[in-house]
């Protein structure tokens, strides 16, 4: 049967992807950012994951204004990145695995999470970029993936409570699959930003920490946060702690933290990485 081996959640920020592209890992001002990503290299190379299912939101390559579904999972052989007019470098395609998608399909449409479908579909920075972070310079990338997307630009958004309970139906969709597979879950996203308005720059970092821990004891504390309170404590785009949340939810009730890593400011955003393993107790 299909295990869950844990979850890495991280930020996405475009500016990551420029930064990877140029070779700046070691410059003073990104270096407290990656080398936030040896401890997950470490546990990646220890746990080697088949798959990765990543919980992300579609910034307009993928899905416009015009067309948003609130939430959509890709069931192709392939995706790729595109130029999204910040420069990002292209990566190599990364590998789908059609079948669990289709059984994810299945078990979330069964458990009344009406998802849109996608046989064709273009993934973001905010994909790509956590990709990269994950397994530097990986060609062609150690998983395969499946790509759920969730609404975080066009209002009304999905509750966190929601997204909270889509992360806990995907769990009990990968552990109901019969292929012997460790699945790593992903989330993207965030910490507290905000690009524009009055409060263009906002990190609010004593909410972050609070999230921070509260992801690895209490997570239901967090679901229970209206979106205007999430926006209002995070920044409009901080609200992509929803995908930590649904990443999080994947995980079951119990959970050990391996390793963390918080730091601010990159571009205009607070970053972070968070790694959980399902624990018995
Ligand atoms: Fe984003």
């Amino acid at each position: 049967m299909a295990r869950i081996v844990g979850m890495v959640t991280t930020s996405h920020v475009p500016m990551i992807g420029k930064a990877i592209g140029a070779g700046l890992q070691q410059e003073p001002y990104w270096k407290p950012f990656f080398d936030g990503f040896d401890g997950v290299h470490d546990w990646l190379d220890r746990v080697k994951p088949d798959v990765a299912v990543v919980f992300y939101n579609d910034h307009g390559l993928n899905f416009f204004l015009d067309k948003l579904p609130t939430f959509a999972i890709g069931a192709a052989e392939t995706y790729r990145n595109a130029d999204e007019g910040w420069g990002l470098p292209a990566f190599s395609p990364f590998r789908g695995d059609p079948e669990l998608s289709w059984h994810l399909i299945e078990s979330l449409v069964a458990d009344e999470f009406d998802m849109t479908t996608c046989q064709d579909m273009l993934v973001d920075h905010a994909f790509a970029i956590p990709m990269a972070l994950l397994w530097p310079n990986a060609s062609p990338w150690p998983v395969k993936t499946v790509p759920i997307s969730v609404n975080t630009i066009q209002h009304p958004l999905p509750r966190a409570a929601r997204c909270y309970a889509l992360g806990q139906s995907v769990g009990r969709a990968i552990e109901a699959y019969p292929a012997d597979l460790k699945v790593l879950i992903i989330g993207t996203g965030g910490l507290s930003h905000q690009l524009d308005g009055r409060r263009a720059g906002f990190i609010n970092k004593e909410f972050d920490l609070m999230c921070l821990e509260k992801l690895v004891s209490s997570p239901l504390e967090i679901a229970r946060y209206s979106i205007a309170t999430l926006i209002e404590e995070a920044g409009s785009q901080g609200v992509e702690i929803l995908m930590w949340l649904a990443a999080r939810a994947a995980l079951g009730e119990s959970v050990r933290k391996v390793h963390m890593n918080y730091h601010i400011p990159i571009s205009n955003t607070a970053s972070g990485v968070l790694v959980l393993e399902p624990s018995e107790s």
